[in-house]
Order: C-alpha cells, then structure tokens, then sequence
C-alpha cells in the first residue's frame, strides 16, 4: 500500500482542488443568474406600452418624459398625452382600445414602476442632465426595449463611481452623505 500514497496524495489534492473550482464556479454563476434576473425582470404593466415603436416613429424621449430637464422626476406621461396620437393613430390596435377606455373613464393609468429607489435616498434629474448625462448612461437602451426593463443596478456604489470622477472641485461636495440622503 505505502508504495502507492505518494501518487494517490497529490491526486487527492487535485481533485479537492477541483472540487473548490467547480463549487466556486457554481457560487458565482448562481450570484450571476441571481443578479441578472433581478434585474432584467420587467414589470407587468396595466397596458403593453412599447418604447422600440415609439422611438422608431421619430418620438423623442424629452416628448414624453420633459420634466427631467426641469424637475427631479421625469415623469410618465398622462392618458390625455398618449390620445393626442391615438386618438387617430392605430386605432384599431386592440391595445389602442385598452388605452381609449381608460380615456373614457377618465382614469389614469397605474403604470409600475421599473427604477425605483428607497424613499431615504434622494435623487433628482436635472442636475444630471444639466451635466450633460444622457438617458442611455443611467437607463440602458430604452429606445429599443419592447417591454422597460431595468438594465443598470443603481446602486450607492454606482452612484458614487461617477460622482468621485467628476471635477476634483466638485467631488467633495457630490460625494457628501448629505447630497443623497436628506
Ligand atoms: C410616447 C411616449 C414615450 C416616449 C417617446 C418615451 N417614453 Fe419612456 N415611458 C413611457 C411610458 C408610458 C412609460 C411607463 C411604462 C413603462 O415603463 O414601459 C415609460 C417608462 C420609462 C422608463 C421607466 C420608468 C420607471 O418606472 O422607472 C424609462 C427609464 C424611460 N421610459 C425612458 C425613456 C427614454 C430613455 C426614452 C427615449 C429613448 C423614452 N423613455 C421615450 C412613455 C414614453
Ligand atoms: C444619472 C442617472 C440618470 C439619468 C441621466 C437619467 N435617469 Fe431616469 N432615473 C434615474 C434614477 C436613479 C431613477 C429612480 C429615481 C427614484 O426612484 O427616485 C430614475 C427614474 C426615471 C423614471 C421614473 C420615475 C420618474 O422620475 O418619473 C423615468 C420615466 C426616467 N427615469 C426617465 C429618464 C429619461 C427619459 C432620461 C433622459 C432624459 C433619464 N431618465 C435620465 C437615473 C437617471
Ligand atoms: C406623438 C405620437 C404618439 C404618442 C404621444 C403616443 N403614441 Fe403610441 N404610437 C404612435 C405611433 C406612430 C405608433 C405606431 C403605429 C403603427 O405602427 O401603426 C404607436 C403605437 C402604439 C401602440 C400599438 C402597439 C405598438 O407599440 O406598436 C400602442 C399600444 C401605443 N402606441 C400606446 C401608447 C401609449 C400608452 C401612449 C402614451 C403613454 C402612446 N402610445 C403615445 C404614436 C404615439
Ligand atoms: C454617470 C454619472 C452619474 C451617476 C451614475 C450619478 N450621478 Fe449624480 N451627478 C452627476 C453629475 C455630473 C452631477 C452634477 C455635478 C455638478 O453639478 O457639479 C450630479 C449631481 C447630483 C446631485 C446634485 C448634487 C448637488 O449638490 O448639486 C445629486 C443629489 C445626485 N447627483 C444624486 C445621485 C444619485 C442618488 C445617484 C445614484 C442613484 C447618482 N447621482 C448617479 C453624475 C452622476
Ligand atoms: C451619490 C449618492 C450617494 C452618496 C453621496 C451617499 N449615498 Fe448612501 N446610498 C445611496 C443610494 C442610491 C442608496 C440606496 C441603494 C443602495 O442601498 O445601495 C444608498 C444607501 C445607503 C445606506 C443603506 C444601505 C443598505 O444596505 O440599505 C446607508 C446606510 C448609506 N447609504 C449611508 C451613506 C453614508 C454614511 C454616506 C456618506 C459617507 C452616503 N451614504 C453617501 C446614494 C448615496
């Protein structure tokens, strides 16, 4: 038996050491798929709203969401915007109707929500888009998405990657506890 150890030993440690690879392998393709569908998970929404056809007709995003530039949000637009098109645009579209009877009914919408931070963090549109940050940067591609879909974890560390790449002067203030949590 001795004579054989030698070689059996090492052949052990390699398969531990396999064993170490693949349960690692695992962990972190578990973390992946865990994360990815956090976030690639659209949400339902009330009505099939479909950004691709929208870009496509030549619908810029500031037609619909134009209070980013001015406000903190940036807004969902109201029934009422979406009937200035539809009230002669593919009306016989069957989720064109669903839209109408909200119209008639004269109820909004109850779009929900796909970015969504906690009510502690503080978060304002404009001073990003003032500073010259598109959509894209923040969103994803939402221009091509048939269903909104969370692309981008926004989270704290984000947040504070771009704000510590800022101009040196501006960093302390963008990087202030306060600047976020009011
Ligand atoms: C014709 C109107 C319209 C246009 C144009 C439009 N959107 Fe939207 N957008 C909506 C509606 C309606 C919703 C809510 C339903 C949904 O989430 O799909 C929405 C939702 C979103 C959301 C998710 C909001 C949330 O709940 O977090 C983002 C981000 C967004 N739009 C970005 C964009 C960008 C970027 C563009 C331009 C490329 C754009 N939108 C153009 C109507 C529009
Ligand atoms: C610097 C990153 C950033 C940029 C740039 C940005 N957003 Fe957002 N957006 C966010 C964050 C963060 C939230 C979630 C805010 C919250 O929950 O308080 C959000 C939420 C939204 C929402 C849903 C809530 C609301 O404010 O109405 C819409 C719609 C939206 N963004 C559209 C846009 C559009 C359109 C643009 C470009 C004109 C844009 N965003 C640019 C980070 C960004
Ligand atoms: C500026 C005009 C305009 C506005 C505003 C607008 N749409 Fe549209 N919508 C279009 C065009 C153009 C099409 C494509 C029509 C076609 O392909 O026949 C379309 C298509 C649709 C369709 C058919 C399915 C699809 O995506 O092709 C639905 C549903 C729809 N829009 C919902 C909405 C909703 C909800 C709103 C408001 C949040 C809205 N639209 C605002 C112009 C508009
Ligand atoms: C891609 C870069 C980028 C990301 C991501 C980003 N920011 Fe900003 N943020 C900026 C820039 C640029 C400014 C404007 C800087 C200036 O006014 O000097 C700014 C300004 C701000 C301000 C105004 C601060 C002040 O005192 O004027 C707040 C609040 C803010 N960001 C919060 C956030 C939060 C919260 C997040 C994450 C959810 C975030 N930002 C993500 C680039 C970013
Ligand atoms: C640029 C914006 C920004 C700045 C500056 C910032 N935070 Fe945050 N913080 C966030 C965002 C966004 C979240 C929520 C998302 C998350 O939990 O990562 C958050 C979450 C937190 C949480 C909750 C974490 C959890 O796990 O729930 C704590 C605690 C916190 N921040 C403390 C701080 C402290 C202390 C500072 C100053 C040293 C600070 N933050 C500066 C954006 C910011």
């Amino acid at each position: 038996m001795s004579h054989n150890e030698p070689p059996v030993a090492p052949r052990r440690a390699i398969r531990r050491g396999l064993l170490v690879v693949v349960l690692l392998t695992v962990a972190t393709g578990a973390a992946i798929v865990i994360t990815n569908a956090r976030l690639a998970a659209a949400p339902e929404q009330p009505i099939d709203y479909n950004h691709s056809t929208h870009i496509e007709a030549g619908i810029q995003c500031l037609y619909c969401h134009g209070q980013a530039s001015r406000s903190a949000v940036a807004g969902i637009p109201s029934v009422e915007r979406c009937m200035g098109c539809h009230m002669v645009i593919a009306t016989e579209d069957e989720t064109v109707q669903q839209l109408a009877a909200y119209w008639e009914q004269g109820e909004p919408i109850p779009w929900v929500p796909v970015n969504n931070q906690p009510d502690f963090v503080y978060f304002s549109h404009r001073p990003h888009l003032g500073g010259g940050i598109n959509c894209e940067t923040c969103h994803g591609d939402v221009g091509t998405m048939e269903q909104t879909k969370p692309v981008v974890r926004m989270d704290m560390g984000w947040c504070l990657d771009c704000h510590t790449d800022q101009e040196p002067e501006h960093v302390t203030r963008l990087t202030d506890c306060i600047a976020c949590h009011k």
